[in-house]
């Protein structure tokens, strides 16, 4: 009888199936040896990205990621020292700053004329810029903080988003250009003592949903919603109480910039190229057990 000759194959195989991975993990090593965990070398190659509120915390940790990529960027914010020195962290070349207010229509003109000046193009937007203000019930909120909170947190990333498909000269829809805004799970979740915020961000998302059908289809609009990440925003949330914080999470930590930014990168890419409308939970697992941020 002869022998079965599956054993033999499956052996070839097995040989030609680790020689392979083990050239490709070579190959890989060789051509990136400073790539982090998880990032795409090249992936935005040529692409140009503004990162509005990208001096520090998620924004820049998302500028950082799309220059690793390959993108240029150009980021924003309202204090000249600390844009300077997230500028810095970006090779030349690769970045300009531009100081301001977003919510000011002048400073996104100056943003604007300034990336098409310097890159000639914008193929992603990522609206960061948001605010909280204030903290208690709803039902006693300060009438004037919560239409700032929704002039900075709603009608802000919709005016980028006007501004840059009507410039002339960019051509963000002819490029398929991609939009991110940040969400947050107090969007989902009623969160207590930030419910206003909560309600800025339950519109921004349902503002990214109603844009990605409007400017389908030649722009995707997506957005994040992560849970308590830690920045200097957030930081009232978990400072000298993190463990029982962390305690509400199964994935057993609270979100790090740099969790937020993979996930952006991804929706800004051709990676996410059937991706709209979506608003994408970021939580460590939180909202699956019933927590609140
Ligand atoms: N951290 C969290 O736990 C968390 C969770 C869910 C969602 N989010 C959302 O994620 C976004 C970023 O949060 P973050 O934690 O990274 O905040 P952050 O550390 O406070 O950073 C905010 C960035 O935006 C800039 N900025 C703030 N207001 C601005 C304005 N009016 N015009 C221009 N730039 C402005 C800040 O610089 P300047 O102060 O110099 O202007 C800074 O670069 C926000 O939309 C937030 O709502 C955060």
């Amino acid at each position: 009888m002869p022998a079965d000759p599956t054993p033999a194959t499956d052996a070839a195989t097995d040989a030609a199936t680790d020689a392979a991975t083990e050239a490709s993990t070579d190959a890989a090593t060789d051509a990136a040896p400073d790539v982090a965990p998880g990032v795409a070398p090249g992936r935005f190659a040529g692409a140009v990205a503004i990162v509005t509120g990208g001096s520090r915390g998620i924004g820049l940790a998302i500028a950082q990621r799309l220059v690793a990529e390959g993108a240029r960027v150009c980021i924003t914010a309202r204090h000249a020292d600390v844009l300077d020195e997230a500028a810095a962290t970006l090779p030349d070349g690769r970045c300009i700053s531009v100081v301001g207010r977003a919510e000011d229509p002048e400073h996104r003109a100056e943003v604007l004329r300034r990336v098409a000046d310097e890159f000639g193009r914008v193929d992603v937007l990522v609206n960061v810029v948001g605010m909280n203000p204030v903290f208690g019930d709803l039902i006693g909120v300060d009438l004037g903080a919560a239409r700032k909170i929704f002039e900075v947190n709603v009608i802000t990333p919709l005016a980028w988003v006007q501004d840059l498909v009507a410039h002339p000269g960019l051509q963000f829809a002819e490029r398929g250009g991609c939009i991110v805004n940040l969400s947050s799970v107090t969007g989902t979740t009623p969160s207590p003592g930030i419910g206003l915020y909560g309600v800025s961000k339950a519109a921004v998302a349902h503002l990214t949903r109603t844009l990605a059908v409007e400017l389908g289809p030649s722009i995707r609009v997506n957005a994040v919603s992560p849970a308590v990440v830690r920045t200097v925003f957030s930081r009232a949330l978990y400072e000298g109480k993190e463990e029982a914080v962390t305690a509400g999470y199964p994935l057993g930590r609270l979100g790090e910039p740099g969790d937020v930014a993979s996930a952006v990168a991804f929706l800004a890419s051709a990676d996410a190229g059937w991706i709209t409308g979506e608003v994408l939970t970021i939580d460590g697992g939180l909202l699956a057990a019933g927590g609140v941020a």
